[in-house]
């Protein structure tokens, strides 16, 4: 018990699944799954996203949870406990923190500069975006290193500062205000954006189901498409979870915190579908020009930008511009704040493993330095000189022999993100999935599921089966396409 305090706990069981919650829901939702569900066959994707959260999802949720609920530690704690042997896994997983992290900040800043611009467009055109059109300013932004710097530092520096307060007292009392306010800023940018005349064509393209995708652009390729998106954004693979869990009281029943988490990651991922994909199809209906559907930071930083400043325009158009880009950076803060506690849990269960009073403050301080500075580079390279150099790589060329393989290393962004959601997490995910299935055996799930009180395992058989053999395959799965995709092997 003592040990408990020492580390910190949830105040209560909804505190927990704001955080938890808080963690899932962020830009994976709001940049990756509107796009990704139109483009792979709308509500035929949607199918098959939902059974992978159903097989594989939501079995990793609850085995994650249940081994940190069960040791009590942070992820690295955690699988030196289970075996000494395995104690790299976990650091695969502190690692993936820290480069998620350096590139997420990043990007959150790009969310906080994006609120301020529209607010200040408020109060005086051109003052918050130098009266540019919005590809030029997303050009000329992320090579303005300075200001990323800048807004990379306040991003950082909010995290720091929410995790410094400790689990319930920071984490859990921001998240517990952040979500629903989240979801209210979403309700309303919903009503506004399926009410604007052409609306129509953005639900189309996100739901009209196109059972020919599978065949158009290959079943392989849409499962894998589907699945490594449901792997991020269940902020999987990485020991978040593991680490959240282990401030989760035996009291608390881990088979239901793990069907609601992912049920109410999906609930907002297809509520920002709606938020974001009739606006761009609505002013593409209008022939607002710039405004086609688009994936990633053109989608969101372009696309959008110009549906707010060009599409609505005016004032109206700016309120709805803060309230979008706000709203976007409040779920991108809870969470960075998941990825910087991974962190963080480390070294404050080895001072508490040495008997040592932990000081949350300066270890949350110390670390977050630590990933500003590994994000500086992603700063300073205007998302594209590349790691090897703009110069070496720009020229179209083999790298190591592979010519696809140059777009792992086009920018620190790539990169931090090739070795993170490329390699670590998957093939984390994928060792702690035969680790529970057929070393520690399943068991081990149930008796820590059933050491709450008054709490059976519903569906064990049902886990059982998943986790022997569907989640070691779903995630093998998820490993080839997430390498299939950052090194062009054209294995899909
Ligand atoms: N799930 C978050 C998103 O959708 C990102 C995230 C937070 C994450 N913590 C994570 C992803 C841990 C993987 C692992 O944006």
């Amino acid at each position: 018990m003592e040990q408990d305090n020492k580390r910190g706990q949830w105040g209560s069981n909804i505190g927990f699944l704001m955080a938890a919650v808080g963690s899932a829901v962020g830009l994976g939702n709001i940049w990756g799954f509107p796009y990704k569900m139109g483009a792979n066959g709308g509500f035929a994707f949607l199918v098959i996203y939902l059974l992978m959260v159903a097989f594989v999802g939501i079995a990793t949720m609850l085995g994650e949870l249940a081994l940190g609920r069960k040791y009590g530690m942070g992820v690295v704690g955690t699988y030196k406990l289970i075996s000494k042997k395995y104690t790299w896994i976990g650091w695969l997983g502190f690692l993936s923190g820290f480069f998620i992290l350096g590139f997420y900040s990043v990007l959150g800043g790009y969310t906080l500069r994006y609120t301020l611009g529209f607010l200040m467009e408020i109060f005086s055109a051109g003052a918050g975006f130098g009266g540019m059109g919005s590809g030029e300013f997303f050009g000329s932004f992320i090579i303005n290193s300075g200001g990323n710097l800048l807004y990379h530092g306040i991003f950082m520096g909010l995290t720091v500062l929410i995790v410094m307060g400790g689990i319930s007292g920071g984490i859990e009392k921001f998240t517990k205000v952040a979500m629903p306010a989240l979801f209210a800023m979403l309700i309303i940018v919903i009503i506004r954006s399926v009410t604007l005349e052409g609306a129509f064509v953005g639900l189309e393209f996100m739901f009209k189901p196109n059972w020919n995708a599978f065949s158009e652009i290959g079943f392989m390729k849409v499962l894998k498409t589907a699945a490594g998106q449901m792997f991020f954004s269940l902020s999987l693979g990485m020991g978040c979870m593991i680490t959240y869990g282990s401030y989760l009281s035996k009291s608390e029943n881990l088979e239901k915190n793990a069907l609601i988490i992912p049920i109410a990651d999906t609930i907002f991922a297809l509520c920002a579908g709606l938020a974001v994909m009739p606006a761009v199809g609505a002013f593409m209906h209008q022939g607002v020009e710039g405004i086609s559907f688009g994936a990633g930071p053109g989608l969101l930083f372009v696309t959008l930008h110009q549906v707010f400043s060009v599409g609505m325009g005016g004032l109206i158009g700016n309120l709805f511009g803060v309230l979008f880009y706000f709203l976007v950076f409040i779920a991108a803060v809870t969470s960075a704040i998941s990825l910087l506690e991974v962190c963080t849990a480390y070294f404050i269960d080895k001072r508490v493993e040495k008997g040592l009073d932990p000081n949350r403050k300066k270890i949350t301080i110390f670390t977050g330095l630590a990933i500003f500075a590994m994000g500086a580079l992603v700063c300073l390279d205007g998302l594209g000189s590349g790691v090897a150099g703009g110069a070496a790589i720009d020229p179209p060329g083999l790298m190591f022999g592979m010519e696809n393989i140059r777009t792992a290393f086009a920018s620190w962004l790539d990169f931090y993100d090739m070795i993170s959601e490329g390699v670590f997490m998957p093939l984390g995910a994928l060792l702690m999935a035969l680790i529970i299935g057929w070393s520690l055996k399943t068991t081990v799930i149930k008796d820590e599921v059933e050491s709450s009180p008054n709490v059976l395992m519903k569906s064990y058989k049902f886990w059982d089966i998943c986790y022997k053999f569907i989640v070691p395959v779903g995630m093998f799965f998820v490993l080839m396409g997430q390498l299939d995709d950052f090194f062009g092997l054209g294995i899909f």
